[in-house]
């Protein structure tokens, strides 16, 4: 069907163990934690999943795994239709072009070494999107300007800026590649609230814009509910609930979930 919206990444019944501990000698592993027990989800274009769960809940394993930093201990991710292990060389390339990431600290994902302008032309000169610094330079100011930058920012260094012109320069360094998809793993929370609501409104113009569907990390349901379409509920590596974003607030129905509902509206 034509107006069937079209999923981007689908991941499939993913389980990670991180091992924590391996005997010296044989090697053998000796502990493990179990950081994702079963999950699925989909990230539909030009759409928001939101994924809310409590600290330690698994989000960020899951949004690494769904974006490839990261390998499952199990289970498949399909990017447009294809599993990533079963792709060539080029369409895993595609894949990890087209998902970009947004970090909550912005100032510890930039190289502090190098001025805001050449940290978001790495990715344009590492993934030969340009052939050279000039082909950069006007495509970072281009970017610059969409995420409402001034374009002498170019030219500063990541200690020289406030943490919400950072994160808006990470959101740059995202998009510059022209990806499909941004996962954006607790984008706002090391930000002050003044500053929030600008960032998550930016995205929400991006998204207009661009068409890009986001994965949307946060412990806090109130900003996930703010930003998504759908809302997946994770506790303890397992997904508890989901749904449409307005449904799973005005209706939870495990008893999870409206904990962290109380616990973010009675602060
Ligand atoms: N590299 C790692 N090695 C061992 N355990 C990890 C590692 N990364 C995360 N964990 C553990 O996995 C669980 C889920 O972590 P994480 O995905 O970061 O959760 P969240 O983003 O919801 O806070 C936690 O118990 C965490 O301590
Ligand atoms: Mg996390």
């Amino acid at each position: 069907m034509d107006n069937e919206i079209k999923t981007v990444i689908a991941v499939k019944n993913i389980r990670k163990e991180y091992v924590v501990k391996k005997h010296f000698l044989t090697g053998k592993v000796q502990e493990k934690v179990v950081a994702v027990k079963n999950a699925s989800f989909e990230a539909k274009e030009g759409m928001t999943l939101g994924i809310v769960g409590e600290s330690g809940s698994g989000k960020s394993t899951m949004g690494e795994i769904a974006g490839g930093l990261l390998k499952a201990t199990f289970g498949s991710i399909f990017y447009c239709g294809k599993n990533t292990t079963e792709m060539s060389r080029d369409e895993y390339e595609e894949y990890r072009r087209n998902v970009q990431f947004i970090f909550q600290d912005p100032k510890g994902s930039m190289d502090p070494n190098y001025t805001i302008g050449d940290n978001i032309s790495f990715p344009l000169l590492t993934l030969k999107v340009v052939n050279n610094k000039d082909e950069a330079g006007r495509l970072v100011s281009e970017i610059l300007e969409k995420v409402g930058l001034d374009d002498n920012i170019k030219n500063k260094y990541p200690s020289e800026i406030s943490g919400g012109q950072c994160q808006r320069a990470a959101i740059a360094r995202a998009l510059v590649v022209n990806p499909k998809v941004i996962i954006c793993d607790e984008p706002v929370s090391a930000l002050d609230v003044s500053i929030q609501a600008q960032i998550l409104n930016l995205l929400k113009e991006l998204q207009r814009e661009l068409d890009i569907s986001y994965i949307f990390i946060s412990h806090d349901i109130g900003v996930v509910n703010y930003m998504s379409d759908t809302i997946m509920v994770i506790s303890k590596g397992n997904v508890v609930e989901e749904g449409a974003a307005k449904e799973v607030l005005l209706h939870p129905k495990e008893t999870y979930t409206k904990k962290l509902i109380s616990s973010a509206f009675v602060k």
